[in-house]
């Protein structure tokens, strides 16, 4: 990351995202509100010193009026932000139903929408055509604010359109696109309509990264059984010119966390929640309201726990925030009715008129709040059923220096191939042994606990999100100066 000579100009970077790190309200006719959410990526880029990093996407709100994109524009770019303004129908068609309710069920491996085939299969069309057509309009932002020798870096599933429309247009810019969730296997990825025209422009980056290496080894193999082309160690062959495929598992801010403990409202509140919880361990589960995070099993995972351990009916709790997402679309709809099912059945069955065993929140916690409660955890519940990488996981850990707590965490979340000797792994869909585990990680005796908290912990602290934000651009730039540097022999 020493690259950069200190008297040149920096680099400038475009983090091209679906989403903007910010929320915007409407204040009045040319006004607005914003907030910035630090998400890893800010937290990541925030730490990348030696680049002037410039954010395009998505505001996440629907602007008609022309005087209010003037001004919404304006006040981004105070942030460094420029907003790609999107219709309602687009996002309908994009956002909620090619983006949300075909790739990301299929790359978590839940399949493709199967009630109604038929309709199904006719909108599938026009939501890839609605997809195309906005990676195409972030495409034109990109292109109407790219500089020479800016590194473009399109984000996640979302934009797997944008390198193809990107180099299209300018063969020159560097981009680099990186995924976020899993990629599934290529038995999995076949299944989608579009699958050639999805790989043929990720293929267009000059660099494709993904968590894991299994995640990068089924994109190649996607590559060469679907489109039949040349995988090589480096990554994919596309009539002589290589696309670079390599693993980048992301991080967090772990100094954030660690700072934010000292601070004396999170000591208030730590303080609070121990008397609260006082004579009961307690258990924790972040997550986004998603099908794909295993709430529904989790819970009755614990259920069986209850059942099977009467000792500890009044001695746990578990706490489940569960922050509600994509509530447009039905399936999401669906499973918030269904977890409050199952929560209500079971504190009504094990509940008490003093106390429930399970306390579950339809919202999120300020940062601040929710370092309290990592940091009071004694044991952490993530049991994705399939998940990109899953930083909860890190967080918990950054925050357990001095309670040590256990870490239960789905062998299906890309952090198990980091985290996985420092936490009990298990099978999500194996309620049983998520329930054994529950125990064995409420009796499990202090130097174990201590063992693999300090393994997990010294990855986390080490493996930070600006590293990888670092590693990820320096290697963009490498693969092009290689690539040059072939094109000339
Ligand atoms: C996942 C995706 C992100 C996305 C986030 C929140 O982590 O990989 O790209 O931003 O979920 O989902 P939302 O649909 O609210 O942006």
């Amino acid at each position: 990351h020493e690259r950069q000579d200190q008297r040149l100009p920096k680099q400038r970077l475009l983090v091209v995202a679906n989403r903007l790190p910010v929320s915007a309200v409407r204040q009045g006719k040319d006004s607005w509100q914003l907030e910035i959410s630090v998400g890893g990526l800010v937290s990541a880029l925030l730490g990348l010193k030696e680049f002037d990093a410039r954010w395009i996407g998505w505001a996440g709100v629907n602007v008609p009026d022309e005087i209010g994109q003037e001004a919404l524009t304006k006040a981004l770019a105070e942030k460094k932000c420029i907003p790609v303004f999107l219709d309602e129908d687009t996002v309908h068609q994009y956002y909620n139903g090619y983006c949300n309710n075909i790739i990301w069920p299929l790359f978590h491996y839940l399949g493709l929408p199967q009630e109604d085939r038929l309709s199904t299969t006719r909108s599938f069309q026009s939501q890839f055509d609605a997809y195309k057509k906005a990676n195409q309009m972030f495409a034109d932002v990109v292109h109407e604010h790219y500089e020479e020798g800016d590194v473009v870096w399109c984000h996640d599933y979302h934009l797997m359109f944008l390198p193809k429309c990107l180099k299209e247009k300018n063969s020159n810019i560097k981009v680099g696109w990186f995924l976020h969730t899993p990629f599934p296997s290529s038995e999995i990825h076949r299944m989608l309509p579009s699958r050639r025209d999805l790989l043929e422009s990720v293929l267009a980056a000059d660099l494709v990264g993904f968590h894991t290496y299994d995640y990068a080894r089924h994109f190649v193999s996607a590559c060469t059984r679907i489109l039949g082309l040349e995988g090589t160690p480096e990554g994919v062959e596309n009539q002589g010119k290589l696309t670079r495929v390599a693993a980048f598992p992301i991080g967090i801010d772990s100094d954030r966390f660690i700072r934010a403990l000292e601070l004396p409202q999170v000591q208030d509140h730590i303080k609070e929640l121990k008397e609260r919880f006082a004579g009961r361990k307690v258990m924790l589960g972040v997550d986004r309201l998603d099908m794909i995070k295993g709430i529904p099993q989790k819970i009755l995972a614990f259920e069986e726990f209850l059942e099977e351990n009467p000792e500890w009916r009044d001695k746990v709790v578990l706490l489940q925030i569960a922050v509600p997402t994509r509530t447009d679309v039905p399936e999401y709809q669906k499973l918030s009715s269904q977890v409050h099912e199952i929560v209500g059945r079971i504190n009504g069955r094990f509940g008490t008129l003093t106390a429930v065993p399970i306390h579950h929140l339809d919202r999120s916690l300020d940062f601040h709040a929710l370092c309290a409660l990592y940091a009071v955890t004694d044991v952490a519940l993530i049991t994705s059923l399939r998940d990109g990488m899953n930083l909860v996981s890190y967080e918990f850990v950054a925050c357990q220096a001095s309670k040590k707590g256990v870490l239960i965490l789905s062998e299906f979340a890309g952090a198990a191939q980091s985290l996985g000797a420092g936490a009990l792994l298990v099978n999500p869909w194996n309620i049983a042994e998520v329930a054994a585990s529950i125990s064995q990680a409420l009796n499990m005796p202090a130097d174990e606990r201590e063992k693999m908290h300090q393994h997990n912990f010294m990855h986390v602290t080490t493996h930070t999100s600006q590293e990888w934000a670092a590693t990820f651009v320096s290697e963009l730039n490498d693969t092009i100066i290689e690539a040059q540097l072939r094109t000339r022999q």
